[in-house]
């Protein structure tokens, strides 16, 4: 099976300058690809640089050093206006917290409308209205709701909003930055149901980046776990949960409370102790099984694969 790859990220680095001599590493080196129409989970905690990742990859930020490839175009570098007017269309964003992203002086119509009118997608108002109307219908809310203002709805109303707006460009690949950390348990899932079935009707891709493993195995094909801005393992969703071999993924795996209350009161938590690392040379990023990476030094990767074959 060929599968196409829709983004290639190479040794991107982002760091910030953080006052005299101090340098802030928030991404330090993360290589990884995306599949059209997968969802790449991202996960980590906080400070790990999982925004900072998302942002540089949709050239918020210009990049340290490193390499983004969207549909095989390079997307830092020198561009012009043109071709970042074109990748903007493509590549979208959604935020976590619904209710700073919108504007609370715009109606959601101007809202919804923002990038229709940047990238000239209608022909008159009647038209722009119309594309607005029909993607509430699409989001699950509806057309009345076009005149009012963000402070009057709900907060998964709200995620829908930012929902409708990044799609009213048709893009091919959206950015989902912890868009259900903010929202009410209850409402998560519908809003994951959402951008779900938006993904099978529309072919998007995803990158989906969140918190804890709990919510990100149900929505992703393959997971990448980030620690102190660097990628430490990456595999298929459910390679992940049966095999994680880095010591971080473990612990972030033991974190997840169990549904069944008899094995909940067993469940053991692992702390991380980044200080147990060999450090006889620096860690790569090696591939302990096919499609399987783990960062770790050719010591450790030995003592992992064969954990990995007791098992
Ligand atoms: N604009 C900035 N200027 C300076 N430092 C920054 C900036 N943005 C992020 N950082 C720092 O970079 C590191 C990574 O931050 P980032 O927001 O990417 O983490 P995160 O994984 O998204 O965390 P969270 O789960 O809390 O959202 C942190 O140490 C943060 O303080
Ligand atoms: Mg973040």
């Amino acid at each position: 099976m060929t599968r196409e790859k829709v983004l290639e990220v190479k040794d991107l680095k982002k760091h910030f300058s953080a006052g005299k001599d101090k340098v802030i590493k928030a991404v330090d080196g993360i290589t990884f690809d995306i599949y059209k129409g997968e969802t790449f989970g991202l996960v980590g905690e906080s400070g790990s640089g999982k925004s900072t990742a998302g942002r540089t990859i949709i050239r918020l930020y210009d990049a340290t050093s490193g390499e983004v490839k969207f549909n095989g175009e390079d997307v830092h570098g020198r561009k012009s206006r043109d071709q970042l007017r074109k990748f903007n269309r493509k590549m979208q964003m959604i935020f976590q917290d619904p209710h700073s992203s919108l504007n609370p002086r715009m109606t959601v119509l101007d809202i919804i409308a923002e990038g229709i009118d940047v990238h000239k997608l209608a022909k008159n108002d009647a038209e722009r209205k119309k594309r607005v109307e029909e993607l509430l219908e699409v989001v699950g809310l509806n057309k009345e709701h076009a005149t009012r203002f963000p402070h009057e709805f709900s907060g998964g109303q709200r995620q829908r909003i930012g929902i409708a707006r990044a799609l009213a460009v048709e893009p091919e690949f959206i950015i989902a930055d912890e868009p259900i950390s903010a929202l009410d348990v209850s409402i998560q899932a519908q809003v994951v149901n959402l951008l779900k079935r938006l993904q099978r009707d529309r072919g998007l891709t995803y990158l989906f980046i969140a918190h804890d493993l709990s919510m990100v195995k149900y929505i992703s094909d393959r997971i990448g776990v980030m620690y102190m801005g660097h990628l430490v393992e990456l595999a298929d969703s459910d390679e992940l949960y049966e095999n994680p071999v880095h010591p971080y993924t473990k612990s972030l795996l033991s974190a997840i409370p169990l549904p069944d209350p008899r094995y909940e009161r067993e469940r053991v938590r692992i702390a991380y102790d980044p200080t147990a690392h060999d450090t006889s040379e620096e860690p790569e990023f090696r591939e302990i099984r096919p499609n399987h990476w783990v960062r770790c030094t050719s010591k450790e990767f030995e003592q992992y694969k064969k954990e990995l074959e007791k098992k």
